[in-house]
């Protein structure tokens, strides 16, 4: 039996056990045996969920970059690393191999240093999905610098908060993106985000449009020339196990986006582990993950964990649309995809479209579906069942957060019985807890509760940047000693875990995590505006969709509503982009609150819902007139 390789249910209960009954001894075996490390650990694991501090193998010394890349040379030099998909199907792809990647990373990293970069310096990317995006991900690790990639669907805004929020020194952009038919301008976007941002000292710039862009003298520089002059060999530096290797910001139910920050020695162990079972990958397979590496997704499943396993991991340029609603399938018949890694919200896309071009395409090497990123419903799974894996291929519904840094619960494919809207089973290591209301643990099967962890895993985040309280607040003190997701589950009579979604302020649009407060502060900049409230109601394709309900200062009949609602999705655009824009907006006389002033959302997504008959509880209702009027004119 191998422990790294799990193909068995009876394996996968047997390796579990084992797991839970000594965490320290198994994970000690999976790093010792599966890695490179420049000086093994003193201590496996410290941790302590009140503080909350957790240390894996602590004393460690590595480079995470020499596990996904210069150790794979002698063997797999000539190996594909990243198949590059670009935008326009016309376009050759590009197969990067592991011996390039090694001399381009290089070239990279000696490019930072020669700028000034050192270890611990925080490095903004903003890139679109081009080889560049990995390389400089793999350039930071490589020097110890922090990458914060921030997705480059993000308006300048959200941008310049989160180049601030951690101080980069550097960013780098390319002068634009391709997206379908469309360019989109980031370098004017980073321009104008860098007006508010003092601590960037310089810019890098891809060419990938050859657009005509602005270069401000004395900051921005074209990235290719450095490049050409580097040098292809650089030692990489030696980092502890728990030294940050990067930050990545995500929404949350207030405010400010958290910087997630995850750390080297357990987040490489994790995802590689991960990688390897939740995927079944096999030497010389080809495997697909279509997130954006902006996403923690793609840190992890695009970057990390497939390159830490030797795997040749296709990175999309474009989008499912472009030039037709088959450019996935052509992909796959193309580059012959044997693990295809997506989220429900394509999938719904996709299944509108019918059958006919997902039919045109021989898909017949896939082996394993994954889906990630929100609840994937019945009929989504069956379609993706029938028509993408013709019922041969398994789909593995994976859940997990940027803040658990890998997948957490899973079916691992050929070995545990799936079943439609069910992640499943704990992945190996992850010991899940469902609590009731009163904060205790709800024991047994057909059960159901909030959703925690209640052992640490190698690579869960540590802390939120610059904010270690609010990391407290957030995720260990709603339940003592556990570590608390956000999410609602169930677990049925085997075991089977069932999420069934957020239960605090957070909605999950086109599995896009969006934080309600942040959005509403941004509506609430508008001058007309003087409160909003934001909640979720059931889309077909993006799952959920947003419905806002604004409140005017001034009530008067004369205000273009029309009008208004688009200035107010024109304002969510600047602040943090056309991926939070309002599917409804509602102008109410007030919204409804408690005495204590708090809004009562519970009653707007039931009217959101368009699930009126019990509006529950409203005797703490200050306003109950406002809710018969919103009510009345419901969208
Ligand atoms: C939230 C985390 C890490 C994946 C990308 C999203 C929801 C994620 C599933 C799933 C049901 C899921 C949860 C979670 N979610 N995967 N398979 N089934 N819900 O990462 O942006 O940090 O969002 O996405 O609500 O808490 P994220």
């Amino acid at each position: 039996m191998s422990n790294y390789h799990i193909k068995h249910l009876e394996e996968y209960y047997q390796v579990y056990r084992k797991s839970v009954r000594n965490p320290e001894g198994f994970w000690e075996e999976i790093a010792e045996e599966h890695f490179l490390w420049r000086k093994k650990w003193d201590n496996v694991l410290s941790w302590d969920f009140s503080k909350p501090e957790v240390k894996w193998f602590e004393g460690a010394k590595l480079n995470i970059t020499e596990n996904c890349i210069d150790r794979h040379l002698a063997t797999r030099g000539d190996k594909t690393a990243i198949l590059f998909e670009p935008n326009d199907p016309n376009d050759p792809a590009e197969h990067i191999s592991y011996r390039q990647l090694y001399h381009r990373v290089n070239k990279f990293a000696n490019v930072l240093k020669a700028q000034g970069i050192k270890k611990g310096d925080r490095v903004c990317i903003y890139l679109p999905m081009i080889p560049e995006l990995a390389i400089s991900v793999l350039a930071c690790a490589r020097i110890g610098a922090i990458h914060s990639v921030v997705f480059a669907g993000f308006s300048s805004t959200a941008l310049s908060t989160r180049i601030n929020d951690s101080d980069c020194k550097m960013v780098i952009t390319s002068d634009g993106s391709y997206r379908g038919a469309k360019t989109i301008d980031l370098k004017g976007i980073v321009d104008e985000a860098l007006l508010d941002c003092d601590c960037v000292a310089s810019v890098l710039v891809a060419k990938r449009i050859n657009s005509d862009i602005h270069m401000e003298e004395g900051r921005d520089q074209w990235l290719q020339p450095l490049l050409d002059a580097a040098s292809d060999q650089l030692t990489a530096e030696v980092m502890d196990a728990e030294d940050p290797l990067f930050i990545l910001y995500t929404s949350g139910s207030t405010g400010k986006p958290k910087g997630m920050v995850h750390t080297t020695g357990g987040y490489m162990v994790y995802t590689a582990y991960t990688f390897k079972n939740v995927f079944q990958y096999r030497e010389n397979d080809v495997y697909w993950c279509t997130a954006d590496i902006g996403w923690i997704t793609g840190h992890s499943y695009i970057v990390y964990g497939p390159l830490a396993n030797g795997a040749t991991t296709v990175m999309f340029e474009g989008v499912p649309s472009y030039p037709d609603f088959g450019r996935f399938w052509e992909i796959v018949e193309k580059h012959k995809v044997n693990q295809f890694y997506t989220a429900p919200t394509a999938i719904r896309a996709l299944a509108k479209q019918g059958t006919e071009l997902v039919d045109k395409y021989d898909l017949s090497s896939l082996k394993t579906l994954g889906s990630v990123g929100e609840p994937i419903n019945e009929e989504a799974w069956h379609w993706y069942n029938d028509n993408v894996g013709k019922k041969k291929a398994p789909i593995v519904d994976t859940w997990w957060q940027t803040e658990t840094g890998g997948i957490m619960i899973t079916p691992i494919p050929y070995a545990t019985p799936t079943k439609p809207t069910y992640a499943t089973l704990p992945f190996i290591g992850i010991q899940p807890a469902l609590m009731d209301e009163n904060g205790e643990e709800i024991k047994g099967n057909q059960v159901d509760g909030r959703l925690c962890v209640k052992f640490p895993w190698p690579s869960m985040a540590r802390t939120i940047w610059g904010n270690h309280e609010r990391y407290r607040d957030t995720y260990f003190s709603a339940y003592k000693d556990k570590y608390f997701t956000g999410d609602g589950a169930l677990r049925d009579e085997v075991g089977y875990y069932r999420i069934t979604g957020r239960v605090d302020d957070v909605i999950i649009v086109s599995g896009h995590n969006l934080g309600t407060a942040p959005i509403e502060d941004a509506i609430n900049e508008h001058q007309a505006v003087a409160e909003s409230a934001i909640v979720g109601f059931p889309h077909d394709v993006k799952g959920s969709a947003l419905y806002g309900y604004v409140t005017l200062k001034d009530t008067g009949e004369s205000r273009d509503h029309d009008n208004l609602r688009k200035e107010i999705n024109q304002i969510i655009t600047e602040h943090i982009g056309p991926i939070a824009k309002l599917d409804k907006i509602q102008f109410t006389q007030g919204l409804p609150k408690t005495r204590s002033g708090k809004i009562m959302r519970r009653i707007l997504r039931k009217i959101a819902h368009k699930d009126t008959s019990n509006l529950g509880d409203t005797s703490t209702l200050l306003n109950p007139e406002v809710v018969q009027d919103i009510m009345d004119n419901a969208l």
